[in-house]
């Protein structure tokens, strides 16, 4: 982060959608994002998600690899990025099995944090998902946080990647993570 000689050095990105469907519109704005950035940000996409066991504090976390995996991740990031669904107006499932999973280590602990939404109606689990990584003392860049009227559109990631608005709208969310630091 920060600058180096005149050179920037990428804000480094993990991103971490909370649905399991393979047309996920949360994975699809993911991938568009990273399709967009500038080489002044390293985005990986989480694929682990689906690969965690359902939380059971009786376990020990730290001997699952993928538990161990996704803490790496997060800590090895500047920042990280959340999209979750709504389901009957909560987070998903998948999502909050990932958090639960992260509560006993110290990835969160002040991360700088984004919000993404896919749908803007979609305010109950987008107020959930604040509340619990606030909770775990992530620290979420508010103005980076974006609502997006992507349900019912059919768009795929370089559908989002190719319209104007939507496109303009994540270079905007960029450039306020990048004023963050
Ligand atoms: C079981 C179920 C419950 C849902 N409940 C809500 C809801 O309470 N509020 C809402 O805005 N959308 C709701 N939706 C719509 C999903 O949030 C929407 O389909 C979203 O695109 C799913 O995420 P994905 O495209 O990343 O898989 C629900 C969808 C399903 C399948």
């Amino acid at each position: 982060m920060g600058y180096n000689g005149g050179m920037q050095t990428p804000v480094t990105i993990f991103a971490i959608a909370g649905s399991l469907r393979a047309a996920s519109l949360n994975l699809a704005l993911l991938r568009a994002i990273a399709q967009i950035a500038p080489p002044t940000f390293e985005i990986r996409i989480d694929t682990g998600l689906g690969n965690l066991p359902l939380f059971n504090p009786d376990l020990d976390a730290d001997s699952l690899p993928a538990v161990a995996a996704m803490r790496d991740a997060i800590l090895a990031a500047d920042v990280l990025m959340l999209a979750s669904p709504e389901y009957a107006h909560g987070v998903s499932g998948p999502m909050k099995n990932a958090l639960d999973w992260m509560v006993s280590n110290t990835s969160f602990i002040d991360k700088p944090l984004v919000l993404l939404n896919t749908s803007p109606r979609a305010t109950h689990a987008q107020a959930a998902l604040r509340e619990t990584v606030s909770t775990m003392s992530a620290r979420v860049i508010d103005d980076a946080c974006i609502s997006l009227p992507l349900l019912g559109s059919g768009l795929d990631a370089e559908g989002i990647a190719s319209d104007p608005v939507l496109r303009q709208t994540i270079l905007d969310m960029l450039q306020r993570i990048r004023a963050f630091f």
